[in-house]
Parts: C-alpha cells; structure tokens; sequence
C-alpha cells in the first residue's frame, strides 16, 4: 500500500469516528441513550456520579448495655469498614424480649453510643432482628451500604439467625469480637466484688454469680474474689491502646483542661462531666488513676474495670484528647512537665483543673 492512500484511509477513519462520536453526543443530549431511557442524560450522569463519591455508609446495631471498651472497639472497627457510621440502639422492649431486661435504659444507652468518637449519627429503638422493612428502611432512608455485626452468632430465641436477610442481600459485613469482655461479664465482676453480706444472702448471691459467669466462655475466678481487677481478662496491647488514641498533642496556644479520676464503669454521669470539661478549653487531658490508688481510696474491692480498661473506655470518648494512664492522685506542675506529652505550664496558655 502507497503512503498517499495510506494516508487517506486515516483521515477518511478519523472523519468516520468524529461523525459516529457527533452522533453519540447529540443523541445522550436529546435523551436518546438506551441505558436510560426516562432520565435527561445529563442528570443521570450527576447521579451515576453522585453514587460512586457519596460516602460509603455502614450500620451496626446493638443493646450497649453497660457500654464497654469491647463495644466500642466493635464500633471503631465498624466506622473503619466505611466513612460513616450509623448507629442502631435496640429498645428497652426488644432487649428484654430477646435477651432479658437490660440494666441501663434507652435514654443512657444513646448518650453513651453517641459519646463514642467513631459513631456519626444514631437510631434510638432500633429493631433486635434485622427485618425486611427495617432493612429497606436502613437502604432507602438511611443510604446504608453494609449492615456490620461482630463475629458471634446472633440468634432470635426461635433460634434463626437475626441478620439472615441482610446476609442473603450481600450487604453483611462482620468484624472481630474483642475477647475478654461482655455485660455479663461485668455483671458477674460485680456481684464478685460484694463481701460484706450477711450469710443468708450468700447462696442466691453464689448462684446470680454463677449465673453471670456464663457469658462468652469467661470463667470466674476464685482466687479474684474481693477484688474486680483481678478477674479480668483483658490483656493490653500498645497497639489496641494506639487504636483507641487521636495521636494529637495540643496545639501551641491550647487551653488545656485536666480532670482526674477513677472512671470505673465508664457510665453516663461520666460522658456529661467530661463534655462539660472539654467545653472549658480546646483539649482535655484525663488522669486515670491506678488500681491501687482507687482500692486505697475507694475500698478493696474496686475498681471492677482494671486500669487499661479503663483508659480505653476514657479514650473511646469524643470529647477526651489525651489520657495519663494511671495519673498520680496528688497533681504537680512537675507532672504536666515530665507527662508523655511534654504539656509544660510555661509553654501552653493557663491550665484548668477541675476537681
Ligand atoms: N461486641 C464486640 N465485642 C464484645 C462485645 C460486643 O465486638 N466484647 C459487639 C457485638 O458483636 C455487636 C456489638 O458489639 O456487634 C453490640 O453488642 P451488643 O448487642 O451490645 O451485645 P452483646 O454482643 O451481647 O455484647 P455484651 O455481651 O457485651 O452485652
């Protein structure tokens, strides 16, 4: 073949393909488009794309009864499967219908799931099973992508399986169960802790303790009774602490506001206190106190949550920037100088102490 014609079979294509690509364009225009037929083109390019950059959002239920660092270690795991997290609070009724009276009602249950700094928007009286409305309201109104649960069953008191329809639509997605905790679990440490009863007491105390002792393969042991932290079977980790942690110091002109305290069963009352706190300046430093400190002062049979567990509970919250694990009960300038952070009085603005 001579170059001439060569030539002219490459313009003759490039004038055949800009007619075809002209053609294509004025039909999408006119809404000729055959893969949407009853949207103007244009707009069902704007939602095409709307769809793929929207934030993927996920939904995770659960009773968060005696909010715990598991629960929230399960809800940081659920906001990392997606860039929001909505959260389901099952209602006083569903609870008690499926697995007994909870001990903290709805109102507490919210105020502590939404304290939790992965959690960006929750639903109160949310269902215990997932069901086909729900599930359609979760998609429809919510813009759920994946229902999230941890990685134990879950099963109704008929014994089937309570996210089976969000499995079958292929919008489940599990996490890890964090060992080492429950509500029951708790409970159980509890009930451990209480000595001075009188004797006739003691046998439906032995069996509530035998009875809470049964959740999630925990077992109780003897040689911890009379002191909760010793029952515990959490074991830290620095990772599971770097998890938990913002990994932000305070800016150079920060007010920075410190609040001690023991924090055990990190409960409303707690959440309130610390909003209030942070509310006084731009980052709230938390002293934790030891378990020492806290059976000196407190009795000792407490704290029934041991010192990391604690601090993770403390961390977990969106109004705490930082904690002291295990902060002396006496404070000093020296403390704040000498800290892991380097806070000194002299460099950042004034520091508030709240006592
Ligand atoms: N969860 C977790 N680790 C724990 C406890 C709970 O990952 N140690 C997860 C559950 O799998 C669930 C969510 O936290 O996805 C909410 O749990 P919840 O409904 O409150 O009930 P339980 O699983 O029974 O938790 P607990 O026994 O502590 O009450």
């Amino acid at each position: 073949m001579d170059s001439a014609s060569s030539s002219a079979r490459t313009v003759a294509a490039c004038v055949i393909g800009g007619i075809v690509l002209g053609a294509s364009v004025v039909a999408l225009h006119l809404g000729a488009g055959p893969a949407a037929p009853s949207l103007p083109p244009v707009e069902a390019l704007r939602r095409r794309f709307r769809r793929r950059h929207r934030p993927v959002r996920v939904y995770m239920d659960g009773c968060f009864d005696m909010m715990h660092y598991g629960h929230c270690n399960a809800l940081r795991q659920a906001r990392a499967l997606g860039d929001e997290l909505v959260v389901g609070v099952v209602s006083d009724d569903e609870i008690t219908a499926n697995k007994g009276p909870p001990v903290t009602p709805l109102h507490e249950r919210m105020k502590m799931v939404r304290a939790v700094k992965w959690v960006d928007d929750v639903i109160p009286d949310a269902p215990y099973a997932i069901t086909e409305d729900f599930m359609n309201k979760l998609f429809n109104e919510y813009n759920i992508d994946y229902i999230i649960h941890g990685d134990d069953p879950c099963l109704l008191p008929d014994g089937t399986d309570a996210y089976a329809l969000a499995k079958k639509a292929g919008r489940y997605k599990q996490i890890k169960r964090t060992e080492g905790v429950s509500t029951t679990d708790i409970v159980g440490r509890m009930l451990l802790c209480v000595r001075e009863r009188p004797v006739s007491d003691n046998q439906s105390h032995s069996s509530l303790q035998r009875q809470f002792s049964h959740g999630h393969g925990q077992n109780i042991d003897d040689s911890g009774f009379g002191n909760g932290t010793k029952i515990s079977h959490f074991l830290p980790t620095s990772r599971r602490i770097v998890q938990f942690s913002n990994g932000r110091g305070p800016g150079p002109d920060s007010r920075v506001v410190y609040i001690d305290g023991a924090f055990d069963l990190f409960h409303a009352g707690h959440v309130e206190i610390l909003r209030l706190a942070r509310g006084l300046g731009d980052f709230l430093l938390v002293g934790i106190h030891t378990d020492q400190t806290i059976s000196s002062t407190r009795g000792p049979h407490r704290p029934i949550m041991n010192l990391h567990e604690r601090s993770l509970s403390v961390l977990a919250c969106r109004y705490v920037d930082e904690v002291i694990i295990g902060a002396p009960w006496h404070i000093s300038k020296d403390m704040f100088v000498t800290c892991e952070l380097g806070l000194s009085l002299g460099k950042l603005g004034p520091l508030i102490y709240i006592c």
